[in-house]
């Protein structure tokens, strides 16, 4: 019998892009996953019920459908089973509709996140949680590292995330939680958002309609293919050791900078059709650039991502041309 299989995780956000993929690593590794999530109707949801129905059909996966914004629902689940390990994605994603709806963005990436840490004060399960490479917000110092400020955000989003970082600091010290939060470069691949450029930009150069470029797709991006964040993850928290009250912060990132008018150049050769292109101002949440100094990640498990984007956005279109 695989002696992963008694280890049981809990994956929030599973039926998400990234939480999916994460899901399908740790059940192949043997491990039970109870996924949760509270399948928020946005325009990836029909993705997320695929997703689900996917997982579903393995032996060791169990799914509730949570809340995280509900603190007597996570507590409650917290009472009911313990836990190896928390992989903890759930969030209200995206930058640019965070101004708007920065109450639910608080409450989910803040409150939600602290729901999840006070409900693990006894049991004190090493967790490991999504941040963002947009907590580098206003740094100009590139290529980004953990040792920078993160005190610029550009928006709600990035501040929701730099918050939890400061709140899982804090939880890390005072209550010995082992804590590690990963600062996600643009990740991209199957099954990714429907709101995410790389997703728009397939969909509408395969079906001939226009797709809107910021600043004439000059704005730089480090893009991380979904398979190089999953093998980093699965790594780190096979090495992340339970006892120690240590608050750790990486990187996880190609390393690479792209223009966004190269990832559509990228897409069009791999469809084999031209982009029609709108030009529009880029808004005040997008940063210019991001780039990921991946250095203290590669110390940590002698791994970083290697995938290139044309690689990367080969499997994607695979993909895209099968299911998308
Ligand atoms: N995709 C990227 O490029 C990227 C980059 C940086 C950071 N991240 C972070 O990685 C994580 C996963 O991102 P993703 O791209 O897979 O996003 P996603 O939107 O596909 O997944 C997030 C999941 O969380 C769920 N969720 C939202 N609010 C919830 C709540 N209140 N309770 C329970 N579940 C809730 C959603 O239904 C969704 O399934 C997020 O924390 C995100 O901020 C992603």
């Amino acid at each position: 019998m695989n002696p992963n299989f008694s280890k049981k995780i809990l994956l929030t956000g599973v039926a998400g892009f990234i939480g999916h993929h994460l899901a399908i690593k740790y059940l192949k590794e043997g491990y039970h996953v109870l996924g949760i999530d509270n399948l928020r109707n946005d325009d990836s949801h029909d993705f997320k019920s695929q997703r689900l129905i996917d997982l579903q059909s393995k032996d060791n996966f169990t799914f509730e459908h949570i809340d995280i914004r509900d603190k007597e629902v996570v507590s409650d689940l917290f009472q009911r089973h313990t836990f190896e390990l928390i992989l903890h994605l759930a969030a209200r994603t995206g930058v640019r509709e965070s101004s708007e709806q920065y109450a639910d963005y608080l409450n989910t990436n803040v409150n939600g996140t602290c729901h999840i840490f006070d409900a693990n004060l006894k049991q004190k399960a090493p967790i490991i949680f999504a941040s963002s490479s947009s907590v580098y917000g206003d740094n100009h110092t590139i290529p980004f590292s953990e040792d920078q400020k993160i005190a610029s955000p550009l928006s709600v989003y990035a501040a929701s995330k730099a918050s939890a970082e400061l709140l899982a600091y804090h939880y890390a010290k005072n209550f010995g939680m082992p804590i590690t939060a990963l600062r996600f470069f643009t990740v991209y691949g199957p099954w990714c958002r429907k709101d995410m450029a790389v997703y728009k930009f397939f969909k509408a150069i395969q079906e001939g309609k226009e797709i809107t470029l910021f600043d004439e797709g000059q704005l730089l991006r480090d893009f991380t293919y979904v398979g190089d964040i999953v093998e980093s993850i699965f790594l780190l928290s096979t090495i992340t050791p339970k006892e120690t009250s240590r608050f750790g912060v990486y990187n996880i990132g190609k390393g690479e900078q792209a223009k966004v008018i190269d990832l559509v150049h990228i897409i069009e050769a791999a469809l084999g059709k031209k982009a029609i292109i709108v030009n529009k101002q880029k808004v005040g949440e997008d940063m210019d650039a991001t780039q990921a100094n991946v250095d203290q990640l590669f110390e940590k498990i002698q791994f970083k991502p290697a995938t290139t984007l044309n690689e990367g956005i080969l499997k994607t279109r695979d993909w895209f041309l099968s299911n998308g």
